[in-house]
């Protein structure tokens, strides 16, 4: 394994965090709202929001360094390049509360992993912010080449950070829609799921489309059916609730309750921000059938044994 790998992983094996980690996951979960949390997720705007905050601290403080730099390189212009950098210092700081706002709520429903690697991302953010509030005490006191040092350690220390958070995304998932694949990996056509007689108004079921999950759900005369693997973290949906929000008919995933809306997978309530693969269904002769909804100009996988016409 690469070396750099192997730095950004070591957080994974320290279970030593595990006390300190849930603990910080209960005390977000109880103080943040739903609908705070909501916003916060991004599940509003159907996007994680965390990544889209920070790009104001990091922003600001990239350009901090750099004016810093041609503050050293150019005299004559220094104090105009030291205004200007201390002003992008105290940009990043402010845009560091949303960001960091946002960060703890997705933290909170995270596996035991991806929080001790989140833990650690977030010191480092913690610290190096730190920094560049001291930066701005010594940039106030006139103190401008300790205020230059202060943002490069800041910078260094975000920078860090940053890479946790990124591997934190990509390497460990944490963010990313988990059901994006079903539309690819299941068979096209129609496959039958079971008798409709034998559901339960209301008690969710899990059925297979080739190797894909599918969670099926009646209601009364309507049945539904979505991927059934959570796009948050991917839990099974089939183990949760229906439940009814706002009217309509949806499905609470078991893990991080997570709320699906049955009749075309949006997002209800976070922590997920991406909605749930569709699929269709029909009633023939008693028996259900469902059916992947193909993605524009992406054509689901060969049909396989079960196929209907
Ligand atoms: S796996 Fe987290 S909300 Fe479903």
């Amino acid at each position: 394994m690469p070396l750099l790998t192997r730095i950004l992983d070591a957080p994974v094996s320290w279970t030593w965090l595990d006390g300190v980690a849930s603990r910080a996951s209960e005390v977000v979960k109880t103080v943040l709202p739903q609908p705070v949390k909501d916003v916060l997720h991004g599940t509003v705007i159907g996007h994680p929001l965390h990544p889209v905050l920070v790009q104001v601290p990091v922003g600001a403080w990239t350009c901090a360094v750099v004016l810093d730099v041609l503050a050293t390189l150019v005299p004559g212009h220094d104090e105009g390049l030291d205004r200007a950098s201390g002003a992008l210092v105290i940009t990043g700081l402010a845009g560091a509360v949303p960001a960091v706002a946002a960060g703890w709520a997705d933290y909170a429903d995270l596996h035991e992993e991806q929080r001790r690697i989140a833990l650690v991302h977030a010191a480092a953010n913690g610290v190096s912010s730190a920094v560049f509030a001291l930066s701005v005490v010594a940039r106030g006191r006139g103190r401008t080449l300790a205020a230059r040092g202060l943002d490069l350690l800041g910078m260094s220390l975000a920078g860090g950070g940053a890479a946790l958070g990124g591997h934190l995304s990509y390497r460990w998932a944490a963010g990313a829609n988990h059901a994006e694949a079903v539309p690819h990996v299941t068979p096209r056509g129609w496959y039958p799921v079971g008798r409709f007689a034998e559901l339960v108004s209301g008690e969710p079921v899990g059925a297979k489309v080739g190797d894909t999950g599918v969670l099926v759900v009646r209601r009364g005369d309507d049945v539904f059916a979505l991927a059934d693997v959570c796009s948050h973290l991917a839990a099974p949906l089939h183990e949760g609730e229906v439940v009814e929000e706002g009217g309509r008919p949806c499905i609470v995933c078991p893990w991080h309750q997570s709320v699906f809306s049955l009749t075309d997978g949006d997002v209800v309530h976070g922590p997920a921000s991406s909605p749930q693969p569709v699929f269709d269904t029909r009633v023939v002769d008693g028996e259900v059938h469902v059916r992947v909804r193909e993605l524009p100009g992406v054509p689901a996988a060969e049909p396989v044994e079960g196929v209907l016409a």
